[in-house]
């Protein structure tokens, strides 16, 4: 097996390829002047089964052409079988016609895929589960909340955070999410893993409730939503938000200012992907969050980290689930 990164996240595959105990694959990737990209492969790879690791974050355009170069170059040197592993996978949001007219690009973006010869999919906590279905071939949808969780709970425990928690959606779209956030298990033994408060391993029966923030989006105006209600119950309550994207961080302000007001003592957040524009760095940080967790399915540069912020790695879950494809 031989596993080749794109420019996207090269941090994310360095620890995959440690977790598998491989080296990096050798391909050359270039930029000219005008912004078209060139990829050759330097190794042999024939009759090898090659993975690929990018994430299609922003730039989005250029790394998903950069991916499809990738993978035409590697077919095109007799590689027997592609496995294309997009931990952000770009585009997710974009996933049915929100109004008339619109392209569903996630829909274009899995075509693609497939059509350039990708075998198998790995992604992680797309925005919904049903693009998926977008496939012919096999996709294996991985998650990033048990590794979200176990960093909240581990920040509980430290901080000795006490009190009653409560899961919050940040929109009506993510409650199924916040739900499975809910189930999370540690391990075999069923300890739930936000179930500890102040050390103690007792069971909280206050975790079955989780709390949904009413999101209303205006179309018309890019990165704008407003939160209208908070429903159920958060009142001296620690409030653990949970989300898949945070893009212009309006979703989450919005979500853990509205429960501040309806009288939630904390505010935590746990969310996969770090999609950060400009100025959500700012926004985040200056918000009544305390303390939020991402993971890395996309690459966050030095500038868009603060204070607030703690990255927790997927690498661990995607090398054990390429070692299972692999194997077979
Ligand atoms: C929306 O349905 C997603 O789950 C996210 O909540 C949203 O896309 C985040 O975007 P932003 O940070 O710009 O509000």
């Amino acid at each position: 097996m031989r596993l080749f990164s794109g420019t996207s996240n090269q941090p994310l595959a360095k620890k995959v390829a440690q977790r598998l105990g491989v080296g990096l694959g050798k391909m050359e990737i270039v930029r000219f002047g005008n912004s078209e990209c060139r990829v050759r492969v330097k190794e042999d790879v024939r009759e090898k089964t090659c993975v690929v690791i990018q994430s299609t974050s922003a730039p989005s355009d250029e790394h998903l052409m950069e991916m499809f170069f990738m993978v035409d170059a590697l077919k095109r040197s007799a590689a027997k079988r592609l496995l294309a592993v997009i931990p952000y996978f770009g585009y997710a949001r974009q996933n049915q016609q929100h109004r008339r007219g619109e392209c569903i690009s996630a829909h274009v973006v899995s075509k693609f895929i497939e059509t350039i010869g990708v075998d198998e999919l790995i992604t992680v906590d797309l925005h919904e589960e049903q693009i998926s279905g977008f496939f012919e071939i096999p996709v294996s949808h991985l998650s990033g909340l048990p590794v979200l969780a176990k960093a909240i709970k581990n920040y509980i425990v430290k901080q000795h955070v006490s009190g009653q928690y409560v899961i919050v959606s940040p929109d009506q779209g993510g409650i199924e999410r916040a739900r499975r956030f809910l189930k999370v298990k540690e391990d075999k033994s069923g300890l739930d893993l936000l179930a500890l408060r102040n050390g103690s391993s007792r069971t909280l029966s206050s975790y079955e409730q989780i709390v949904v923030v009413e999101k209303k989006r205006d179309l018309e105006k890019m990165h704008v939503s407003e939160a209208v209600q908070v429903v159920g119950d958060v009142r001296d309550k620690v409030a653990i938000i949970v989300d898949d994207i945070i893009t212009s961080g309006g979703t989450i302000v919005n979500a853990a200012k509205a429960v501040k007001e309806t009288g939630a003592k904390k505010v935590l957040v746990a969310a996969t992907h770090a999609d950060f524009i400009e100025g959500t760095v700012e926004k985040l940080q200056n918000s009544p969050v305390e303390k939020m967790f991402v993971t890395d399915t996309i690459k966050i540069s030095k500038e868009k980290m603060f204070a607030k912020l703690e990255v927790v790695s997927v690498a661990e879950v995607l090398a054990e689930k390429i070692k299972e494809i692999v194997k077979n």
